[in-house]
This record gives structure tokens, sequence and C-alpha cells, in this order.
């Protein structure tokens, strides 16, 4: 018996890897955490599966649900809303399972800030522009940030900003921002990326507030930074004609000979 953990993807129901369909498939028994994790993947589960959505639970009702499982010899799908590796909850009910002895591994997704890129058709690391991504938040009721993650840090850095659960204090996020990054600098909101009520808003630090409006829904990342939108870039010197490269050797003393290891 097995617990496999299942990035759900962001929303779209084919955004999720075939491993996770066919494991889905596989397992008389499938958690999955609300409402973020579409129901039309639920459509995979095999008849007569238990179906459980968590989002109700305890982690201790939580694990009982495995507990359960576990002793039906009966594996278990456990569905997590876009990449496990981020704001998943994953770490507790890992480690709970390692107290227990029960199995389990670990399927990744497609995280929501990458969703949210594609819809922008945005390439965040941008030739001479930026080159780092930071994934982040802000605190909220549950959860409060370690002392030093704070915007500000972050914004000193010029990196691409993709934050996640904070669209709620939006003129917090940019009171923050505005002072490292310009008022000018290019910003978009997307809410349920990949969703059939997806929506984009793109402006500027200035602007964003009164762009956005009187939105409530809490399920959007922001992303701020001047790759997002920009044309003024670098070509990628990986496929400049006169780069001498192991895929494509260039010259007559090539760094990496045809035949080289
Ligand atoms: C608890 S976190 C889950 C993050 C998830 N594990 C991931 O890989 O993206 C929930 C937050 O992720 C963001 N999010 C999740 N799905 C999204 C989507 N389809 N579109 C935009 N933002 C999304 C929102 O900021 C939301 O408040």
């Amino acid at each position: 018996m097995t617990v496999h953990f299942i990035g759900a993807g962001p929303g779209a129901p084919d955004l999720i890897t075939l491993r996770g369909r066919d494991l889905i498939a596989a397992c008389p028994v499938c958690l999955y955490a609300g409402s973020l994790v579409p129901e039309a993947l639920l459509e995979h589960c095999p008849e007569g599966a238990r179906i459980v959505n968590t989002a109700p639970l305890s982690l201790d009702e939580i694990m009982e649900e495995i507990g359960q499982a576990h002793a039906a010899g009966h594996d278990v799908a456990r569905l997590h809303s876009g990449d496990l590796s981020v704001w998943s909850a994953m770490g507790e009910q890992l480690r709970r399972l390692r107290e227990l002895d029960i199995p389990y591994d670990v399927t990744p997704g497609v995280p929501s800030f990458a969703a949210a890129a594609a819809t922008l058709a945005a390439e965040l690391t941008l030739p001479g522009v930026v080159q780092s991504v930071v994934l982040t938040r802000t605190s909220g009721r549950a959860t409060a940030m370690p002392e030093g993650e704070t915007l500000e840090n972050f914004a000193r850095t010029g990196a691409t900003m993709a934050i996640h659960l904070s669209v709620h204090v939006l003129d917090r996020v940019v009171a923050e921002l505005t002072p490292h990054y310009g008022p000018d600098c290019p910003v978009a909101v997307v809410w349920r990326a990949s969703w059939p009520d997806e929506r984009v808003v793109r402006a500027t630090l200035s602007t964003l507030q009164t762009a956005v409006g009187q939105e409530m829904a809490r399920t959007a990342l922001i992303l701020v930074g001047h790759a997002i939108g920009a044309e003024e870039f670098e070509e990628s010197r990986l496929y400049a004609g006169d780069y001498d490269r192991r895929f494509r050797p260039i010259g007559t003393a090539p760094r990496f000979p045809e035949g080289a290891e």
C-alpha cells in the first residue's frame, strides 16, 4: 500500500501529468484538497472508489482516512492543487507517514505560477533583464512570514516575483514594491489561470489598483517585474549563430569537437 501524492495542476483538467492521471485511475481511494482541485479529475477514479474532499477535515482526520486505507491495503491518490513543492501542506502529512511507516511517493504537477505565465505568454527570465523568479506570498491569518522574507527584501534583487495568496492585500503589495521596481514596472494579475473563468489584468504598479477595481476573487497570482511584457531584451547567447556549443560546434577549433564526450 502506498500513498501517492499527486500535483493536480492549476485547474484545467488536462494539465495533469500522465503519471498522475494513471495513479488516480489505479487507486481505490482518492483524497482531494477542495475547490482548487478540478472535480473533472475525479472522473479518472475507478468505479466504486472512495472519494473524499479533505477541505473540511483536520490533519488528524486526514490521517485517519489514510490509516483506514492502509489497514485495508488500499493505495491512496492524494491530490493537491498545482505542484506539491509549494504551499501544499504535504510536508506535515509526509512526516506523519514516516512516523507510521506508511510508504508514499510524489508526482509533480504544473504550478499555478507557470500556468499564469503561460496565460501571459511570458518568459519570466529574459536575458539582460532578469534571471531569477521569486515564488512568495504575504503573511496570512494561518501563516506568518519568517523574518527577512519581506516583499521589500525580495524586491531589492529586481527578480520577477510571483506573489501567491495576496491579491486581497494588493494595496500593501503595491506600496512595498513601488520604491524598488518603480511606478512604471509592469504587473499582471491572473485569476484562476487555466480555469474556464480565468481573468487577467495587465497594468503597471501605479495603475494596478484602479485596473483591478472591486474584483474580490482570491485565487489569483500577482506577477511583477520588468520581464512582464518586455520587448527590450537580449537574445539568448545559446542560440546565437556564432556561439560554439556541444550540440553545434562552430569554427576550426570547436570547444567540443564532434565525438568528444
Ligand atoms: C495554497 S496555494 C497552492 C499553490 C499550489 N501548490 C501551486 O503549485 O501553485 C493557493 C494559491 O496559489 C495561487 N493559485 C492556485 N491556483 C491558481 C490558479 N489557477 N490561478 C492563479 N493563482 C492560483 C493563488 O495565489 C492561491 O491563493
